[in-house]
């Protein structure tokens, strides 16, 4: 029987966060033996808002770099850039003419980024999740890891997906979210009722992967909590504990309860200090494989060129047939 196909990206835009790490790439670790993995890194989504171009251009060889650097086997992994494999903007497209506007205004990223960003809400923005969904289906993915965030656009992915099915027969696999339950929203430190996020005003809200050890103990250290003073599981009511538990869960394997007992009668300066050394100890030697290959720029190109020409060899024999199908010759 032939492997599960898992493709999964992470936009160019901005530094990578522990939520990325945690919500994503950590999870697709656990799958490069099992499946076929292709990884991209979303440049063309990152144009929906303003980039400096080199900076774009950075952002995108140091997502890469973070990728290897955290294990992800470039021999086993089809690691590559979007806008390198020209049928991702072209099935967007295709895949546009069959995106409702009403469905596209339901998604709540739209809505969140056009707050965002009120005097750029471009086309692009609108359109997003059928250049996503474009990503996904010209892989035939079975399985796609991603944060809670992301599952909306899952969803659209699996509609347009089978309404293309429907209307020119099997064309496309229906794909399914893979969201890991203690690591499916990491939320900020300062304010743990939204979700941890790269483009956070207050630096002390998010953990960038980048951040030296001395700045993740102190960003732990100033984490919101509550005065209980009592580590316990319950998001609705000690969101700020709640969110640090769910990040030591992720990176230990731990459960809610064995953190429960190892903390039981501790205060939260010890429990912080904790969570804050579990993740420097993760992230400490992801940070130095990282800045190796960051001055490596000639392996990473190698490395992204072949992953482009193996991500082609799918993604064209997809495009080819929805061509064939709807009569573009
Ligand atoms: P992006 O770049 O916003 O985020 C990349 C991945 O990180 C996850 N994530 C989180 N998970 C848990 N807690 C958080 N605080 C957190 N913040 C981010 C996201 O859920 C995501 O899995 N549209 C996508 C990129 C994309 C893509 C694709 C993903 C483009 N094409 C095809 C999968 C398949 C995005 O903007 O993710």
């Amino acid at each position: 029987m032939s492997k599960k196909i898992i493709l999964s990206g992470i936009q160019a835009t901005g530094r990578l966060t522990l939520g990325n790490y945690l919500g994503a790439i950590d999870n697709w670790l656990t799958m490069q033996e099992e499946y076929e993995c292709y990884y991209m890194i979303a440049n063309l989504h990152s144009l929906t808002v303003r980039n400096d171009p080199e900076v774009l251009k950075n952002n995108t060889l140091k997502i890469l770099a973070t990728y290897i650097a955290a294990g992800l086997n470039p021999e086993k992994n089809t690691l590559f850039i979007q806008s390198q494999v020209s049928e991702h903007a072209e099935l967007g497209w295709i895949l546009d003419c069959y995106t409702y506007m009403g469905e596209l205004s339901r998604m709540t990223q739209f809505k969140d980024k056009s707050q965002k960003h009120s005097d750029n809400i471009n086309a692009g923005l609108f359109t997003y999740p059928a250049l996503m969904a474009a990503d996904i289906l010209l892989y035939q993915a079975d399985l796609v890891p991603v944060g809670e965030d992301q599952r909306q656009h899952l969803e659209i992915t699996r509609d347009l997906a089978e309404r293309f099915n429907k209307i020119y027969g099997e064309t496309f696999v229906i794909p399914e979210a893979y969201v890991r339950k203690e690591s499916a929203r990491i939320m900020g430190l300062q304010d743990p009722t939204s979700k941890m996020s790269k483009s956070a005003t207050n630096l002390n809200d998010v953990i960038f992967l980048e951040d030296e050890p001395e700045v993740i103990l102190k960003k732990f250290k100033k984490a919101v909590t509550d005065s209980e003073n009592k580590v316990k599981f319950d998001p609705e009511n000690k969101p700020g504990v709640s969110n640090l538990m769910q990040i030591y869960a992720a990176i230990t394997n731990k459960t809610m309860e064995q953190i429960e007992q190892e903390f039981d009668g501790k205060g939260y300066g010890d429990f912080k200090i904790t969570v804050a050394n579990s993740v420097i100890e993760k992230l400490k030697p992801i940070q130095d494989k990282y800045q190796e290959l960051l001055n490596n720029k000639e392996y990473l190109e190698k490395i992204y060129l072949k992953g482009a020409q193996e991500a082609k060899k799918i993604a064209s024999k997809t495009l080819r047939d929805v061509k064939d199908k709807i009569g573009i010759l």
